[in-house]
This record gives structure tokens, sequence and C-alpha cells, in this order.
């Protein structure tokens, strides 16, 4: 088997906020399931992923928060790295755009193209907000979409369809500081020639994607935009959170965060090797002709990793010495949807990742969301479904195989793998069946169809269980115990080979299957063969899974209806303990007077049979005095004591409004006595 040198790398998240589990079926999952396999096999993997750390996106943030960029930076470059690492993502750096390598390897593309002559200097118009004394690029001004009509389009470009456009060209635009309409001011940038590559581009993306199989989606956008024509693109922006425009006389001007992201993948690839004490060979995955590079990302991110970064590295190619690899594949995901609406961080509609490894081990989370990628069209996570994969696919199949062999092997083979006697039919075909799983799955992986490799894993572990169902070693165990060894002997086989095939899913369950299987794991088509020895010693069997109780469903459900029910009425929801808080009392009205020099309040005592209590209402205008007394009402009884008009208030009475204002005292039976609590 040919060994392949090959670089990954997922798409840097903006550390501006916590990665949930849309960010993990877009960009990461299925990256770290394709390098988790490739290394298995033996190939030479480097993973590579970070932080993006500049751009509006972050200092918007800060700005919201009244912090600095850096403490937004820390704060969740620190927690996205916990969050990755909790979930097994098995980068072999999480790298930072704030690095000094990284300022210092833009920079170096920037002066590259800069010495070239490629760049252009333009004047244009930008957003400016007078009161800010700020330029507002990107996401600091929203409007409508020029193209689409989407009214939450940025400056410059539309998340909706995805539409890049200059900003003079916004309709309606707002600044989202001042939320008031920008001023255009003249101001005067570095232009990328994106149009000079055209034809470039065209060329290898037509190459590389017949030659290696890109994904329909990818394609047909990069389509799109050669249709259009490219243009000349800005690199620079007014900004003074960002990496800095390498030039004389460039103050308050920084690169554009999208031309310096990217690069990002190469500048984590030098720290990593530097930290392993081999500064130069971060080339060999970069740069030699033996080496592929793979981008996993997210749709949203298409046009900057099929086209802008390539061309940057056409680019750099041309001027420069060393040469840059082309991505060879571009496998982007659509978006993974939760519960039928899109992630929302400001409506509370989602998880993210560190809040739900708080709840269940990330595998449970890992195997759900591979089995259900969203590679071909936007699919949803349900909490339903979660339980179900976990109790039914998990649990059910894997789980109750994986312990009724062991507890077979234990209790009839003292712990030890039985010998294989006679083959019959059916442990035949079971052999074959674990023959051909590694090669089946490795072809779908190799292909990017993730999904479909969870989907043959997961019909391998079921067809395991009907193997050992249909060979009923329950019985044999009392006829023919040779005949129930070998059953044994190839059903412990099988969980050797479908922990293999199943670690690059779900890591950690797949590490204590070895550990009880008191074996290493192999080389990834070696777990074809027969990897255990006759009376090779098992250790103790663990439990794999445990299984997801309905009531706990049911109560992530119901935080999901709180949050539906609170924007379809728009009051915020309080819990029964903080409604039991108030302590609400039925109480008689034994007077009533006017208040001097107020309209609308009137002096009552009322009586909670177990104390009175003297309480001003604003009922002037709706009862008169004389009407009051004997009524029986409810009383807030624990309000906090206040002066109306000078006069103590110990109370409050309820009393409905109606749509014309006017007030009517909640009144009780005459029958009903004071002082009790309602409920
Ligand atoms: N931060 C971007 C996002 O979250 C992705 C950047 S990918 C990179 O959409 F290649 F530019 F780093
Ligand atoms: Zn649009």
């Amino acid at each position: 088997m040919n060994k392949e040198k090959v670089l990954v790398t997922s798409a840097l998240p903006y550390a501006n906020g916590q990665i949930h589990l849309g960010h993990l079926s877009g960009a990461y999952l299925p990256a770290d399931i394709y390098v988790r396999y490739k290394r298995l096999k033996g190939d030479d993997v480097v993973y590579i992923c970070g932080s993006d750390e500049h751009g509006v996106p972050i200092t918007i943030t800060a700005d919201k928060e009244g912090v600095s960029p850096q403490a937004i930076i820390d704060r969740y470059h620190n927690q996205n790295k916990a969050a990755f690492e909790k979930f097994g993502m098995s980068f072999d750096i999480y790298s930072r755009t704030s690095i000094p390598e990284h300022h210092k390897t833009a920079q170096e593309f920037f002066l590259s193209f800069y010495n070239q002559g490629l760049l252009k200097e333009k004047k244009t118009m930008q957003f400016f907000d007078p009161e800010a004394n700020k330029f507002l690029p990107d996401r600091y001004v929203e409007g409508t979409c020029p193209s689409c009509g989407y009214e939450e389009a940025r400056s410059d470009e539309c998340e909706k369809c995805g539409a890049i456009y200059e900003p003079t060209e916004l309709v309606n635009p707002k600044s989202k500081i001042s939320g008031g309409t920008p001023e255009l001011r003249e101001t005067s940038h570095w232009f990328f020639p994106l149009g000079h590559f055209q034809e470039r581009l065209e060329n290898y993306i037509n190459e590389y994607s017949k030659k290696y199989g890109w994904k329909d989606n990818v394609l047909n956008y990069c389509r799109g935009w050669f249709k259009e024509g490219l243009n000349d693109r800005a690199v620079t922006r007014d900004l003074d959170w960002g990496v800095k425009v390498p030039l004389d006389d460039s103050d308050g001007k920084v690169l554009y965060v999208w031309f310096e992201a990217v690069l990002g993948y190469i500048s984590a690839t030098k720290k990593l090797f530097e930290e392993k004490g081999e500064p130069e060979k971060w080339r060999e995955y970069w740069q030699s002709d033996d080496a592929k590079y793979i981008a996993f990302i997210g749709k949203d991110n298409i046009v900057f990793h099929t086209i802008i970064f390539p061309a940057m590295l056409m680019a750099w190619n041309d001027g420069n010495d060393d040469k840059y690899l082309l991505p060879q594949n571009v496998p982007a995901n659509e978006f993974l949807n939760f519960e039928g609406k899109k992630f929302s961080k400001s409506r509370g509609w989602g998880i993210n990742v560190n809040e739900f490894l708080r709840l269940y081990p990330a595998d449970l989370l890992r195997y759900t969301l591979a089995a259900n990628l969203p590679e071909n069209k936007d699919t949803d996570f349900y909490w339903k479904e979660f339980q179900m994969r976990t109790n039914g696919d998990l649990a059910g199949v894997v789980g109750n195989f994986v312990n009724r062999t062991f507890t077979f092997a234990h209790k009839h083979f003292e712990g030890k793998v039985p010998p294989l006697a006679d083959l019959g039919e059916i442990d035949k075909q079971m052999l074959a069946a674990i023959e051909q799983t590694p090669e089946k799955i490795a072809k779908l992986i190799e292909t990017y169809k993730i999904k479909d490799a969870v989907f043959e894993i997961m019909t391998f572990a079921r067809s395991c269980n009907k193997y050992f169902n249909d060979s009923e070693p329950w019985k044999s165990v009392k006829t023919d115990k040779e005949k129930c060894g070998t059953t044994i002997n190839v059903a412990l086989q099988a969980i050797y080979t479908l922990a293999e095939v199943f670690s690059p899913v779900i890591p950690f369950t797949s590490e204590k299957i070895f550990k009880m299987l008191n074996a290493e794991i192999t080389d990834w088509f070696e777990s074809g063969k027969p990897q255990l020895p006759e009376n090779h010693q098992l250790n103790k069997a663990e439990i794999l899974f445990a299984k997801i109780e309905d009531s706990e469903i049911e109560a992530q459900i119901n935080k999901l209806s709180a949050v539906e029910t609170e924007e379809k009425y728009d009051v915020p929801l309080i819990t029964f303990e903080e409604f039991m808080k108030t302590d609400l009392r039925t109480a008689e009205i034994v007077s009533a007077e006017k208040i001097k020099k107020s309209k609308k309040l009137l002096k009552l005592q009322v009586d909670l049979g177990f104390e009175k209590r003297q309480v001003v209402a604003g009922i002037a205008e709706h009862y008169q005095p004389e009407e009051l007394p004997g009524k029986k009402i409810i009383l807030v009884a624990n309000l906090k004591p206040a002066k109306l008009m000078g006069v103590e208030s110990q109370g409050m009475i309820l009393a409905v409004e109606d749509k014309e204002g006017k007030l009517s005292v909640v009144e009780m039976d005459k029958s009903i006595s004071t002082g009790l609590k309602v409920r």
C-alpha cells in the first residue's frame, strides 16, 4: 500500500463565540474522521486548525461587551480549544492567528504581491461613523443585499446568497455602532487582481475536480463565480485590530481578515514544526509534490478556499522559488440546523459543545452527528434522534453485541479466545464480512462520503449481532461446546474489526474495547484478518454505553419549548419556584378613602385574617370609596413596602385592565376566607 503525505486543515473558527454542534458537523468532525482513518492506514498526516482572531466579528463582540479584543480572543480561543479536545478532535496543533509567526507570514505574502507589482492602490468610498470617528468596514454596516434583497446583509458580503459587492452598492445601510445611517468617506486601499487569475483558476478547478472528485455543491458554486467574472478585491481595511499593512504610511490599516486568515493554516504548520525542533519541515507538507492538501470547510467558506486562497498561492508561486500546493479537494459541507431552525446564540436556540459535553460523552455526539452529516443537504440535530441512535444503535447493537460475546467468553471459556473448530456456512460468511469491511469503509472515507461510511460501519455491527443470534451459542454451549467456541472466536474477531473501523468515529469507546480485548489497534487493512490468537487472554468487560432516559430528553425539549413560548408572547418565562416567591393571599377590604391631592390613588385598609395592612391602590378613577368595603380580593402580601404621595403602602391588590384602560379589582367569592395562599 502506498503511504501518502497528507496535509489536512479545518476552517479556523472565529474566536468570538463558543463553537456549537453546527460547526462540528461542517468542518471538524468529518475532517477528524478522515484524519484518524488516514493515520490508521499508515499515511503521514498533519492536521491543522486554530482560532481566527482578527476581523470585525471580534471587535464587534469586544465593543458589545465593553472589553478589549484581546480579552475576547483569549476567552474564546481557550474555550474552543478545550471543547475540541473534549470532543476528541485530533489536531496536531490548534494555533491562533495572533501569534507573531502568523503576522510575519501574512506580511510576507502581502509584500511578495506588492513587490511583484500585483497590488493596485485605489481610492474608494467607505462607510464612516463621524461620531465614533471610525471607518466601518465589513460587518460594521448592515443593509439590504443588492443582489437578493436579504435585509441583514453585511457591507460587502451577503450571507444569504453569497454575493460579494462594494459597500456603495449596499441598500439602506445602517451602522452597527450607532444604528444611524453612516456617511461615505474617501479612503485608499490595496487591491488584489483576482481577475488576472481567472483562467488559471478555472483550469485548476476543472482539472482537480475531475481528477479528485470534488463535490457538486462546491463545483457549482465556483462555476457561478466564474460566470460573474472575478474582480479586483480589496485586501486592506481601515481598522486597528489585525495584521498591520507592512508599508510605510499605512497607519490605521490592517490586512483584510480573509486575506490573512487562510494563511493561518501555513503559519500554524510552521509553528507546529518549530515546536518540534524541525523548523523547515512544514515545507514537506505544503511544498512538496508527493504531498496532498485537503481543506475541510462549511459551505459559507467555499469562495475563500477554492478561489481566493488558491489565487494567493498561485501569486506567491509566480514570484518565489518555493512553490505551494493548491488544495487537492475542498470537501465543503452544508449546514446542520437544530430542531428545525438555525442555530442562534442570541435567541438561545441550540447548544454549544462545552455545554453538551457536560451532559453526555463525546462519542455519543460524534456518532449522531456523523450518521447525519450535512454532506449533500442541510440536516438537523434532534434530541429524539440523539436518544434513538444512542439507545438503539450504540447501546442496543454495538454495546449489546460486545457485551454478550464477552459474557460468553468469560463464563464458558475462562476469558480466553476459544479455538476455531469446523467452520459452518454462517461462520464463513461472517469471516468474509470481517475481511471486506475495512476495504469497503476505506473507499467511502477516501472519497469523503463519511456519512455513508458510518452507515456501513453500523450495518457491519448489525450483521455481527445477527451472527451471534443466528449462531445460538446459548444452545451450542450445552450440546456442542466446540461449535460454541467457534462462534465466540469469530465474534471476538468481529469485535476487533468493529473497534478498528469505528475508531475514527467513536475513538474513546474504541479504546475501551481494545482494552477489553487486551489488544493493540493495528493497521487499518490488517484488521480485516483475524487478529486474536487462540487462547489469547481477554480483560473484563466494561459497560460501553449508558442508555438515555426519556426524562432527560424531555427536559431538553422543554427548554426549547420555553424559548419558543418566550418568542411567541415576547415575555420572559419564570420557573415554578420563581412564581412561588410571590406571596398571594386572599383578603377583605375593610375601608377605603381618598388621598388628598391625588386623582388616582385610594388608601385601603385590608384584612388578611392574621393581620391588617394599609395599601395604596391606583383605582380612584374606577371606584368610589364606598363601593369597596366587603370585597374579597387578592393581595400581593410580600411586596416591599413603599410610600406613595407620602402614604405607606404594604402590598398591592390585583386588578385587570381592559382595552379602554378601565381597571377592575379581581374579586373572589364572598364565601372564601381571608389569608389563604393563592397558587
Ligand atoms: N473564521 C471563519 C469562519 O468562521 C473561517 C476562516 S477559515 C480560514 O467562517 F481559512 F480563513 F482560516
Ligand atoms: Zn444576497
